[in-house]
Order: structure tokens, then sequence, then C-alpha cells
């Protein structure tokens, strides 16, 4: 073994003890998860079955329910089943079921079908951004994003079709769940036949009882018909575990990369059959490690045969998803490589070694510099033990942690902080004043966010020409931004494009922002991709040699074999087409005319100004290292190596994100010209930063 491995000291406390469970976990039953088993057999050993009409007979008679239990119990897939077997669906109702994720949504939908033995799409169905497969009429199951359900509010503030809606994954505390907790709690007010079910894996659930938990007077008085309980009621769905053992690194490793795939080869050689899970953080790491991993067994000849590496990330296309979820042939191990969304998410089965790095990626917004970041970041205790947990699905398992024991038990801490609390608040903030919710502050939230944040954010949606001094949405800049399902700024710079004509341009650079990366990502052919980068590189930045992409693409009638030799990841760039066609039909209905600047760059980097106004930064004078200060906040930045300015460094830029790791770099760069930030937001610039800016 390259890591020298030290079983875990802690001693298995119970469940629901302070120190939460390590080696107990819940599981389905005792079936060792191989074999045919029939889909209703499987659904029967659930560890929700036996708790179907105790939650049947809870919703029925309470407004909120709290529904509490381990992964893979039969929550999510479950639930929703019971209650239209029961009624809720009856007389055109829906039931909603809501993910923070997309990839949890298509998969979950996929396996509710299944189960049912109807076609995805009809009466079970799904929703994500920029993709719909549910029909008006005949959909009876409707999984959706969080995020989806908020922008199906601006049409139907009340949600009226919808009989339940279970907000599922609540312990992940995304942004888009917390709005939704709140504003559900409003709506619970005004119809008191709504029902909701909040579940999740570990949440406190005395807390959230107490957040639904109002005094207010209602319609009616409780226990008349239809008329359930205010007060709401907690189901633990109990299921019986297997033990996971949990081994540290003696030493702390430098590069958990390497370190995974060293021990998943490790773990290969030297124990029983059983499919490894291992948690990195991202796309770039995970295809990295499946790639180091596949050459590994390559080289490897006496490993070689039998491992079937596959990665698990949400830009993953449906048949690379499926492939995660289908068996493989007999006496081959799987390894998948994946995010925090097999932390709780999704289930997969046959899982019986973890290995965990300690680390995901993470959100974080310092409201004071307004920066906002993507930062690989330890996680806490709670998610250690999730991630461990997997491995005990089906029989005993074992967890490698890729940091010490001391490190578990002095540095981490015992829970992630919502995500509202860390995050810029600027696409949350216009969505409640596009709901008509004025007094954002005094807004009842699960969690509140800092008022710094929240002041910041109006700030910025005041430069942009989306709130008006009284902080109500502009007419009819405000409420054409809030139409478009994307960041302010992102729609901001397409209503620009209006003006400037070249909205053709900028819904493709859009379309392309708003998925992770169009480049295929390689670790040690990194040389050959700069140079594929090179075929398509402009002067002006990322965003126009993305138009470059793009171009080719088409050109080449949309070829995987062009893309391949290009370094273009086909399957984003048939998703960035798809994207496009519905941005398009969004501007039209706002009123956008589609327009195209050909070859003028020029109004294009105005647009993108129009939108990105602030993360304007400047090049130090005399700076050798091509260090950068941004315009609002003066913090130290640098253009990240894989951007097209990347040792060019203008002495202007516009960027569109910043990751951080040993420096804070930002990626998507344009370079512009200072005199279009005051053209873009006088107010921002004239008022906060008056001297930054040559006139
Ligand atoms: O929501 P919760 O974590 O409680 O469990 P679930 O997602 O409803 O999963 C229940 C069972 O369905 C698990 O045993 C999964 O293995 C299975 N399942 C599956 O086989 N394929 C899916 N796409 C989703 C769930
Ligand atoms: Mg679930």
């Amino acid at each position: 073994m390259a890591q020298f491995w030290k079983p875990g000291t802690e001693r298995p406390p119970l469940l629901d003890d302070d120190e939460g469970s390590i080696l107990l976990y819940s599981a389905s039953s005792s079936s060792s998860g191989y074999g045919y088993v029939s889909i209703e057999k499987q659904r029967q050993r659930l560890p929700v079955f036996k708790y179907r009409t105790a939650i049947l007979y809870l919703v029925e008679t309470h407004a909120t329910t709290i529904v509490v239990g381990e992964t893979g119990s039969g929550k999510t897939t479950q639930i929703p089943q019971f209650l239209k077997e029961a009624g809720w669906a009856d007389g055109g109702r829906v039931i909603a079921c809501t993910q923070p994720r997309r990839l949890a949504v298509q998969a979950v939908a996929s396996r509710v079908a299944e189960e049912m033995g109807v076609k995805l799409g009809e009466e079970v169905g799904y929703t994500i951004r920029f993709e719909d497969l549910t029909d008006r009429d005949s959909t009876r199951i409707k999984f959706l994003t969080d995020g989806v359900l908020l922008r199906e509010m601006m049409e139907d503030p009340l949600l009226t079709k919808y009989s339940v809606i279970m907000v599922d994954e609540a312990h992940e505390r995304s942004i888009s769940t917390d709005v939704l907790l709140g504003l559900l709690k409003k709506i619970q007010r005004r119809r008191p036949e709504l029902r909701l079910i909040i579940s999740s894996a570990t949440i406190e659930a005395k807390s959230m009882a107490a957040f639904f938990h109002t005094s207010k007077k209602r319609r009616g008085l409780e226990g008349e018909d239809c008329v359930p309980k205010t007060e709401p009621a907690i189901l633990s769905v109990e299921g019986r575990g297997f033990n996971v053992q949990i081994f540290y690194v003696e030493e702390p490793v430098s590069d958990y990369i390497q370190a995974a795939v060293s021990t998943v080869m490790s773990i290969h050689d030297q124990e029983p059959m059983g499919d490894i899970l291992v948690f990195l953080t991202g796309q770039d790491d995970i295809d990295a490690a499946v790639r180091l991993l596949t050459e590994e067994a390559q080289n490897n000849l006496k490993s070689s045969s039998g491992l079937v590496v596959l990665p698990l990330y949400s830009g993953l296309s449906r048949a690379d998803q499926d492939l995660v979820f289908s068996p493989i042939p007999r006496g081959k191990r799987k390894v998948v490589i994946s995010t925090n969304i097999a932390e709780t998410s999704l289930t997969l089965e046959g899982v019986s070694y973890v290995v965990d790095s300690g680390f995901s990626k993470q959100r974080f917004y310092n409201p004071i510099s307004d920066i906002e970041n993507l930062v690989v970041a330890p996680i806490s205790k709670a998610s250690a033990r999730q991630r461990a947990g997997r491995a005990g699905r089906v029989r005993p398992g074992k967890c490698y942690r890729l940091y010490s024991e001391e490190y578990f038990v002095k540095e981490m801490s015992a829970e992630g902080i919502p995500e509202m609390q860390r995050s810029n608040l600027v696409s949350c903030v216009i969505q409640l004043k596009a709901l008509g919710i004025d007094n954002i502050l005094g807004f009842d939230w699960p969690a509140s966010p800092s008022p710094e944040a929240m002041i910041r954010a109006l700030e910025v949606l005041y430069s942009l020409g989306v709130l008006d001094e009284d902080a109500k949405l502009t007419s009819p800049a405000g409420f054409q931004v809030a139409e478009i399902p994307l960041d302010p700024m992102i729609s901001k710079m397409i209503l620009a494009s209006n003006q400037l004509g070249c909205s053709e341009e900028i819904i493709t650079i859009a379309a392309i922002l708003s998925i992770q990366s169009i480049w295929i990502s390689v670790r040690g052919q990194q040389k050959d991709l700069d140079e594929a980068k090179l075929r398509f590189a402009a002067a002006e930045g990322d965003h126009v040699t993305f138009l470059n992409v793009y171009k080719g693409f088409l050109r080449s009638g949309k070829s995987p074999k062009w893309c391949n030799k290009n370094f273009v990841n086909y399957q984003a760039m048939r998703k960035v087409v798809e994207i496009r066609e519905q941005l398009k039909r969004t501007a039209k209905r706002i009123g956008i005319v589609l327009k195209s600047c050909e070859s003028d760059m020029q109004v294009v980097r105005k647009a993108v100004t129009a939108g990105f106004f602030a993360n304007a930064c400047n090049l130090e004078a005399f700076s050798h290292n091509g260090m950068y200060k941004t315009i609002r906040s003066s913090q130290e930045v640098y253009i990240h190596p894989s951007s097209v300015l990347f040792r060019v460094n203008p002495k202007w830029v516009i960027y569109n994100s910043l990751v951080s790791t040993d420096r804070q770099y930002m990626r998507n760069v344009i370079s512009i010209d200072p005199s279009w930030l005051i053209e873009a937001a006088p107010h921002f610039y004239q008022h906060h930063h008056p001297n930054s800016i040559p006139h």
C-alpha cells in the first residue's frame, strides 16, 4: 500500500448520540443486493415500507411532516408513490418532490417510472433547468430541482397544482431549498389543504419543526375537515445497519487524487469483491482520477482485469449516468468516482468500499470583499459519516479516509454551513423580488443570511438597473432579467446585447457559460489541449474564443470526430446547442430581437461589460507576475491558466467567475476598455469607485 492505514479508534456510538454514528448505519434489509429480485419485492424490503401507513396518516393529519431516514431507506423513490396510491394525485393534482441536484432529479425520476412500469415523461416526469420531461395532462408525480419549483412560483405563486410538496435532501441546506422552505411556509397559510413533507438524511428535525410551527391563526380550526394540525410531525425511519470499519492515513497526503488512485488499486489487489465508491471534488479531478486508474489498470497486468471505472458528476450525459447505475459483468469490480452527489442524493447498490478524500467543492462568499469563490474545501464530520455509510448498505464495509484521525477529531467542523450563509445573494434577491416579497431583510429564513451580503446584492442589482431606488423591480428591465433562468449578470448581458445588435452571439456565450466546461479535461495531455485551444484563441479573450469553437462545431456539422480532434467535449457542445435553443425562445418571449453582429467583437465585449462590470480588474502597474486588482475591492487576482489570456495579461479585463486554489484565479476572462465601465454602470463606478478608472 502506498499509504499507511490506521484503523479508527472511535467507538461505535449509538444513532442520535451526540458524537453521531460512525459504525452503525441503518440500511435496507440484509439482502445481498445481488441476483434477481422483483421490483415489487425490492420495494417491500426498503425500510420506509414498514412506515407506509404511518407516513400517510401523518401527511393526512399534519400540514408538515418531517421524515428523517438514512440514505437508501427509500424516502425519495417510495414516498411519492405511497402518496399517489393513497389518492393525493387524484382529480388532476400533482405530487412534487424537489431535489437540490439536477442529476438526482433525473436518476430518481427514471427509477420511479421504472418501478411503476410507466414511461418517463408521462405519469412520472421531471423538470430541471433547460429540460422538461413532463406532460401537462398526465404527469402525477413530478421530480424537479428546488430552483425550478421557485421559478414555477413566478407563474403560479401558490403552486396550486400541487397537493403535496416533498422537499427532499433538506439537510443539504442549499440556497434554493432554504428560500423554498421560507416561501412554502407562507403558502401554507393561504392553502391549508397543501401538505409539505420535508425529508432528509440527517436533519436537525427539531429546529426544522420549530421553523414550521407557527402560532399564527389560520383559516378554520384545527381538527376540522381538511384543516391539518400546524405542529409538524416528525417521523424517523429506522433501518438495520451494517458495520463500516474506518481507516485513516497515518500521515497527511499531499495529492489526494494520486492517493485515491493508489488506494483503489490496493483495495482491488487485496480485498474481496465489492464495488468501490471514491469521493473527489469535481469534474476535473474526477476525470483525472478516471484516467490515472485506467492507465494504472493497463500497466499493472496483475490487476488489469476486472476494474470498471466510471465517473459520476452533474455534467454527465444520460448515457454515462445510466452506466453508473447498471450492473456490470460478473467477476468485475465497479469503481465509481463521484462528487458529493453520491453522499446522500443517490444510492449505488453493491458498494462495499468507500475512499473519502475529505474534500468537496463549496461556494464561499465574502460580503466585505464581495467575492464569491468555488473552493475545494474540507467537508464536515456529518458529511464524512454519510460518505462512510455508503459502504455499509448491503453488507459490512470499509471506509478509507485520506486524512488522519486526529484531523477528523480535532479539525473537522461538526456540520456544514448552510449555503445561504456562504453565497452571493444576487439571484436569490431577484427571485424574491419577482415574487413580490419586498421586505427581504424581514423575510422568514430557515437560516438568516448576513445583512452585508443582502446589501451587497441589492447594490449590484441596483447598478444592473434591475432594482429602482425603492428596491422594486424596474420595468421592463427588472422583470425581463427575472424572467431569464440565469444568473442576473448573464441575463443583463443578454438584454444589453439587444441594444448592441449582438444577441445571437451573446446567447451562445450565455449557453456556454452555463455549463461547466466545453473542453475535454486532461491530465498529462495539457500541452495538447493548450495547442488545440490556440486554434480557436481570440485576442479578445475566452468569450470570443467560445464563439469560435461554437462556429467550428456548427461548420463541422456537429461532428463528434471534430470535437475529439480539437479537445472539445462533444456532449457539452450538444448541451450548449440545446440550452441555446431554449434561451432563444425565452429571449423572443421577452421581446429580444435575434441579431448577429457578424465580426464586430467590440459590441460583444460591451455587452459582456454591461452584465459583468462589477467583475472588472486592472493589471497592477509593473506587475511581473500578472497580478490584477479587482476594481470594487482591490483584491489580488490572477488569470487562470486555462484562459486564453493567461500570460497575455491585457491591462483591463472582466472575469466571469473566480476559483481559488493557491491564489484567486479568474475563469473566463475578456479584455475591455475601461471607459465602457462608466458607460455600463455609472452609479457603480462614479459613486463607489470614482478614482479607479481613467476618464
Ligand atoms: O431517498 P433515500 O436515500 O431514502 O432512498 P431512495 O433514493 O428512495 O432509494 C431506495 C432504493 O432504491 C435504494 O436501495 C436504491 O438502491 C434504489 N434505487 C435504484 O436502484 N436506482 C435509482 N436510480 C434510485 C434508487
Ligand atoms: Mg433520497
